[in-house]
């Protein structure tokens, strides 16, 4: 039996496991073009708009969920003691049950899909089309990693002498730390708690402060999919919430999705403890670049860096944040990034016709203002005044100028360059130390291949945008200060989680 319910294992195995009922590739359907030039003419992208109707109306009535407190780092402790007495018997469930567990859990996501989208929207300022795409993602990585979890926990017999047995097995490590951005409420906090759930790890699961109701929605579906109530705990809080969960001394390991300068700071003082080598899983930022050379196609180019650099107001960790384009082409490539720039529309995320929301807290909007002051401004749209919001801004940066930080929000960069200059370009782009996500428009395939090779970026996109990875496609994570990998969603991220044991015996 697993679960408070005690739902037998039989029964839970036997719960049917729905097909997916949200589409893959969403897209809401729009009144006028977004995003520039390659969208349908009529916008007709979300099934019906009765379908759309219908979603609008399951957020707006959707209550708005009560507010969820932090707790106290001193409340760490007792957490943790009930989190490792659950381990054995979790460590020990079947991978198959806590596949089960995952898959009846996003269900779970796609049943409640219109309550966590208004939860994605009214607390992280989600607007309608990326709200819809992280449920998916959310799904998708349950899933993705049930899967993974049943083909890798599993007890092999390794080769060896005549009169010798090897047993390979793996299993859970103890109890996990998760610690979640606000960008990703859902998807990124669910990815990574669930890659420790499903290798039978328990974890204790902090979403970022300015996050936290989508988080305990997250952790209820779980909850009502049969997981224990003590395998995972949820742990509301800030940085000191934060800084308690990853120095205990009983936390097995650590999966941090958030800014390189935080995952430093865990990094030293997991180094710092005494006990056990604690492993970190560490996601974090990117400058990410997008060259488009002389022979790319205009209008994608435009449609391709105006979708990278202000979807989700620029505030996703793959964001271009400096479009390095060929002086032979780049006043009319400006021209028509600008001009489509122009045409964005910023407001209420609920409104289906809002095409970027809102910054998520005053903090970060004062940040990048005083980023946006220090700069000559080529273009700025224009923005409500009620609210944290920031129309999407370009810079010129002249030939000596450098992006030396990650600018999170809808801010684009954009140098010129010289034919000859390529190597430059790429010199430039490797020395900022990250290398998250990097884009290439060209039509010449020796190029293509010349500059990826180049690059040290753990995603690239090649005459395309640079923005949404898919689970099982696109398995995501950078190098160097952007990650430790090993990718999210990809077929090595469970390996990080799970302890393997050989015995030899002679027979
Ligand atoms: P952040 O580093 O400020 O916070 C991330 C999490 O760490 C929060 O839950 C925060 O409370 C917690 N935290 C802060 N100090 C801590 C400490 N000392 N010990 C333990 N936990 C602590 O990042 P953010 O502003 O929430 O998110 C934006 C950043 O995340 C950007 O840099 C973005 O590039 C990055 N990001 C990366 C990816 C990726 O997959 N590579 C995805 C999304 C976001
Ligand atoms: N995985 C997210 C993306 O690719 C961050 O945009």
């Amino acid at each position: 039996k697993v679960g408070d319910k005690d739902v037998p294992v039989d029964e839970l195995l036997e719960r049917p496991s729905k097909q997916l009922d949200v589409p893959r590739h969403p897209k809401i359907l729009r009144p006028r073009k977004l995003f520039g030039a390659r969208q349908n003419s009529d916008g007709l992208e979300f099934g019906s708009r009765s379908e759309l109707d219908a979603l609008l109306e399951g957020m707006n009535a959707a209550p708005v969920a009560a507010e969820v407190l932090p707790i106290s780092p001193d409340d760490i402790d007792a957490m943790m003691a009930r989190a490792g007495s659950a381990f054995p018997k979790w460590r020990d469930t079947p991978a198959k049950v806590r596949a089960k567990i995952l898959r009846c859990a996003a269900d779970g996501l796609e049943d409640n899909r219109d309550a966590l989208m208004a939860t994605l929207s009214r607390e992280a300022g989600k607007t309608l089309d990326d709200g819809i795409a992280e449920i998916r993602e959310a799904v998708d990585f349950l899933r993705y990693y049930a899967d993974e979890a049943e083909t890798l926990c599993v007890t092999r017999e390794l080769p060896g002498p005549v009169g010798e047995e090897n047993l390979y097995s793996i299993s859970g490590r103890g109890v996990w730390a998760t610690v979640a951005p606000w960008n990703f409420p859902l998807a990124i906090f669910l990815g990574q708690t669930a890659a420790a759930l499903a290798t039978g790890n328990c974890v204790i699961a902090k979403p970022a402060p300015q996050t936290p109701i989508i988080g305990a929605q997250a952790v209820e579906i779980l909850n009502a999919a049969g997981l224990p109530k003590d395998v995972l705990q949820l742990a509301p809080g800030g940085a000191e919430v934060g800084a308690a969960l990853v120095s205990h001394p009983d936390v097995a390991g650590v999966a941090f999705t958030g800014s390189t300068a935080t995952a430093k700071v865990i990094e030293r003082t997991l180094a710092a403890k005494d006990g056990p080598i604690v492993p970190l899983v560490a996601e974090t930022g990117g400058i990410n670049a997008l060259i488009a050379d002389a022979t790319a196609l205009p209008e994608q180019v435009c449609d391709d860096v105006v979708t990278s650099a202000f979807r989700s107001a620029g505030q996703r960790c793959s964001a271009c944040r400096i479009l390095y384009v060929q002086e032979d082409v780049a006043d009319r490539m400006i021209d028509m990034i600008v001009g489509a720039a122009k045409t964005l529309r910023l407001g209420d995320p609920f409104d289906q016709a809002t095409d970027v929301g809102p910054i998520i807290d005053q903090n970060a909007l004062n940040r990048l203002n005083g980023h946006i002051a220090e700069h000559k401004i080529l273009f700025q749209g224009d923005a409500p005044t009620e609210g944290t919001f920031l129309a999407p801004t370009i810079i010129e940066l002249k030939r000596d100028q450098k992006l030396d930080k990650e600018v999170f929000g809808p801010v684009l960069h954009i140098k010129r360059f010289a034919a000859s200059d390529v190597d430059k370009v790429i010199d430039e782009i490797n020395s900022s130390g990250f290398g998250l996500t990097f884009g290439l428009h060209s039509r010449i395939d020796a190029r293509i291949g010349y500059v990826s090779e180049r690059v040290g970026a753990g995603n690239i996109y090649v005459n395309r945008n640079q923005i949404g990875a898919i689970v099982g496609s696109q398995p995501f994570g950078g190098h160097g200060l952007s990650g430790t990998g090993h990718k999210a969603g990809g077929p090595l991220y469970l390996t990080k989680f799970v302890e393997e044991t050989v015995i030899s015996t002679d027979t």
